[in-house]
C-alpha cells in the first residue's frame, strides 16, 4: 500500500501556538482563582475551547460552578487573550523543519491535510502564509467531538479522498495521538509523553521527508 497523505495538527506542530494558548487560560484561570501550570497544560493540548475550559474549572476544584453563559465568557475572554497574542505571528514562526517537509511532502505528489479543532486555524495559516500548503483543511466548526476522538483525523481523510489506512498523522498532543491510532492511521507524536505514536520524535526538526517515509516503509501490517 502506498502512502498517499499526511495530515498535520496545527498547534504545536506547524507553529509553537500551545504555548500562547497556555498563557491565556492561565490569565483568564488565574481571575477565577484557578492556578495551573505546564504539566497540567498537557491535559489541554488538542482539546477543544469549551472542554479545555471545563477540565480548568475541574482542576480548580469549581466544576459546576459557573452558568454556561459565564462560561461562555470565559470563553471569549481567553480567545479574545490568544487571538492578541497570534499579531505576533509571522511567516518565520513555523517550527524548525516544517517549511521543507511540507516543501518535500509535495514534491512527492502526497497529499497534505489538516486535523485541527482550533476553530482559528483558517486565520493562524494565512498568518504564516501556509494555508496554499493544505490539499485539505478539516473544518473545526463541524466536529462534534474533541480528540481523543478521531472524528477530526477520519474528516481529514474523507476530505483528501484517502483511506485512513493510507495516511499518516503528526500530533504534539497525547490525545492528538490516541486519535490518529484511533482513526487507524500511523501516528507521528512530536515531544516527550507520546509513547503511544508508532514513531516518537523529540522535536519537528526531526520529521523530514526521509523519516516519514522509513516509518512507512517499516510499518506492521
Ligand atoms: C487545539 C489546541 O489545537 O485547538 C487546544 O491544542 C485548543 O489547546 C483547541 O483549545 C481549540 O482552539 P481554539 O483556537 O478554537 O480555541
Ligand atoms: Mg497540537
Amino acid at each position: 500500500m502506498m502512502l498517499n497523505a499526511v495530515v498535520f495538527d496545527l498547534d504545536g506542530v506547524i507553529t509553537d501556538t500551545a504555548h500562547l494558548h497556555f498563557l491565556a487560560w492561565r490569565a483568564v484561570a488565574q481571575e477565577i482563582d484557578i492556578t495551573f501550570d505546564e504539566v497540567f497544560n498537557e491535559q489541554l493540548k488538542g482539546i477543544s475551547r469549551m472542554d479545555s475550559l471545563q477540565r480548568i474549572l475541574k482542576h480548580g476544584g469549581k466544576a459546576g460552578m459557573f452558568s454556561e453563559e459565564q462560561c461562555l465568557a470565559l470563553a471569549a475572554r481567553k480567545n479574545a487573550l490568544y487571538v492578541q497574542s497570534l499579531a505576533s505571528l509571522t511567516q518565520d514562526s513555523l517550527l524548525p523543519g516544517i517549511r521543507e517537509v511540507l516543501a518535500d511532502i509535495r514534491a512527492a505528489k502526497v497529499k497534505i491535510g489538516l486535523a485541527s479543532v482550533s476553530l482559528n486555524a483558517p486565520g493562524i495559516l494565512h498568518a504564516l502564509g501556509i494555508h496554499q500548503a493544505f490539499d485539505f483543511c478539516a473544518d473545526a466548526s463541524r466536529i462534534h467531538r474533541s480528540k481523543p476522538d478521531p472524528e477530526i483525523f477520519l474528516a481529514a481523510c474523507k476530505g483528501l479522498n484517502v483511506r485512513p489506512e493510507e495516511a499518516i498523522g503528526i500530533e504534539d498532543a497525547a490525545a492528538g495521538v490516541e486519535a490518529i491510532n484511533a482513526a487507524g492511521m500511523l501516528s507521528v507524536g512530536i515531544g516527550p509523553g507520546l509513547d503511544h505514536a508508532g514513531l516518537q520524535l523529540h522535536s519537528t526538526q526531526e520529521l523530514t521527508w526521509e523519516r516519514l517515509t522509513a516509518f512507512w516503509a517499516a510499518r506492521a501490517y
